[in-house]
């Protein structure tokens, strides 16, 4: 379990890429091994399987895959060379999932192991019903022993009970210590980083409650839209594509308590405290929009969210009080996602009693910046200088993790394939938490999903709220200059 804490060399591992060549394989995964290849830490003892339905020549899956490779030639860090060595590790194989055929060659492939004690990490990168399936033939081909891992991503089912079908279906297979649930805003650099600000730095734990902390916001916004996903969109909506998900493990990680060791299932339990502490939602404290065009580019009506604004309450003691305002949608100013923690007000201002300055109007905040420009920046209040009066002005300190670093951030998908090379489950969802944030979301779209959306213009920040009613709170917009 070490080895999150210092990034150390991976083992020899076998990757099979179900899905291998269809658009997650593509975008993500492939190029996310392409990295960690050029970084070394896949080596020439892997193997990279690459099973589809039909079978293509590495020729044209090469062709297919360069593009979304070509940061790493423009930066520089690969070279032709490299690119025919990582393509030397790969096999494409064609398996039809639904009726087995050409399992054989699967078969074959993956016990030519030099090690029986190698990790074999399936990653099903196909529909979710299709994971049922393709479970049962691993196991019927006897392709599932100890050292075997799976991995599978959202979307784990539409509600409660979807997810736990989708779930019964990989755990008659697989143990729930070999499931890799991923979440990728888990692997995000920034998020990590939230653990790390909390945890490993005294200056915030002691502040990090309901006496202090006035609320909390979580933004996610999106500028595109929907594109070529309208189908699967319209059947989710933002409530499901990405409350369920990433913003409620955002939230989880604001608002855990720490856990004893940085052990996979202690920061699981502690996360999983947080979505059973979720106060159930009032109707009123949910927002949902659409924005203008949609309905013409999905070329039927539809009450769909592709905005969602929730206030949030956590009812235990660290934050009864405590509003989590939580927002997230498609075709928004900009791709910027935040989190913002303000504190309250000091209770004893000695600047405006003494006449001096009228009191500053920034309280203190913490803006941890997930996207795209990692950092962190704490809001303070400062003496402006000169030898006039006390006058006060709203300063900050702010990281930027591209300028503080130097280097790329890898992309989430790096950090969770190694893990699963690890057996590393920290930052992947474990079963409970998974039902536990279906049980949250499941009532919330009971009420909401036949209500009408409201509108908002492409390029706003989504339609009008009254999520924070008299509480003289808004909405604090990520700055556009940092982005
Ligand atoms: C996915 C959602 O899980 O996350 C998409 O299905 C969304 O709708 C995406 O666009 C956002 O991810 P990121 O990493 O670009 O913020």
């Amino acid at each position: 379990m070490d080895d999150i804490l210092t990034g150390a060399s991976i083992p020899d591992s076998d990757y099979i890429i179900i899905g291998g060549t269809g658009d997650l394989a593509l975008r993500k995964i492939f190029p996310a091994l392409f990295w960690r290849y050029l970084d070394k830490q896949i080596t020439s003892e892997f193997r990279l399987i690459s099973v589809s339905r039909h079978l293509i020549s590495l020729e044209s899956f090469a062709k297919k895959l360069r593009p979304f490779c070509e940061d790493a030639f423009s930066r520089g860090k690969a070279s032709e060379n490299d690119w025919l060595n990582f393509f030397s590790l790969i096999r494409l194989i064609a398996v039809d999932i639904t009726s087995g055929s050409g399992a054989g060659a699967l078969v074959e492939l993956v016990n030519r192991r030099v090690s029986l004690s190698r990790p074999c990490i399936y990653y099903l990168a196909i529909a979710p019903s299709l994971f049922g399936p393709t479970c049962n033939l691993l196991k019927k081909m006897d392709l599932v022993t100890p050292q075997s891992r799976l991995v599978v991503e959202k979307p784990l089912g539409q509600d409660g009970l979807s997810a736990r079908a989708i779930n019964d279906g990989i755990l008659r297979v697989f143990e729930e210590s070999q499931i890799y649930r991923i979440d990728h805003y888990l692997g995000k650099e920034t998020v990590q980083n939230l653990m790390a600000l909390r945890f490993a730095n005294v200056i915030f734990e002691s502040l990090w409650n309901n006496n202090h902390i006035d609320n909390v916001q979580i933004t996610v916004a999106e500028s595109i839209g929907v594109g070529d996903r309208a189908a699967y969109y319209d059947a989710y909506g933002a409530t499901r594509d990405m409350v369920q998900n990433h913003l409620l493990q955002l939230v989880c990680l604001v608002a855990m308590e720490p856990p004893a060791h940085f052990s996979a299932d202690q920061v699981r339990d502690e996360k999983l405290r947080v979505l059973r502490a979720l106060r159930p939602m009032e109707e009123s404290h949910v927002v949902r929009g659409q924005y203008i065009d949609y309905v013409k580019e999905l070329d039927k009506p539809s009450n769909t969210e592709t905005y969602v604004a929730m206030k949030l309450g956590i009812d235990n003691w660290r934050w009864a009080g405590v509003p989590f305002y939580i927002r997230t949608g498609k075709k928004l100013t900009q791709r910027a996602s935040e989190i913002i923690i303000t504190f309250k007000d000091q209770l004893h201002d000695i600047f405006t009693k003494s006449g001096d300055t009228p009191s500053p109007t920034q309280p203190n905040r913490l803006v941890v910046r997930l996207q795209p420009s990692e950092g962190l920046r704490l809001q303070l209040v400062s003496k402006q200088p000169g030898p006039g009066g006390m006058r006060l002005f709203p300063s900050e300190l702010n990281l930027n993790f591209d300028e503080a670093f130097n280097e790329r951030l890898p992309d989430a998908y790096e950090r969770l394939l190694m893990d699963t090379a690890r057996g590393n489950q920290t930052l992947f969802m474990r079963l409970d938490e998974v039902l536990a944030a279906w049980d949250f979301i499941d009532p919330i779209v009971g009420k909401t999903s036949n209500q009408e959306p409201l509108t908002y213009q492409e390029g706003s920040m989504g339609p009008k709220d009254n999520l924070f009613g008299s509480s003289g709170r808004c909405w604090i917009d990520p700055r556009m200059d940092e982005f």
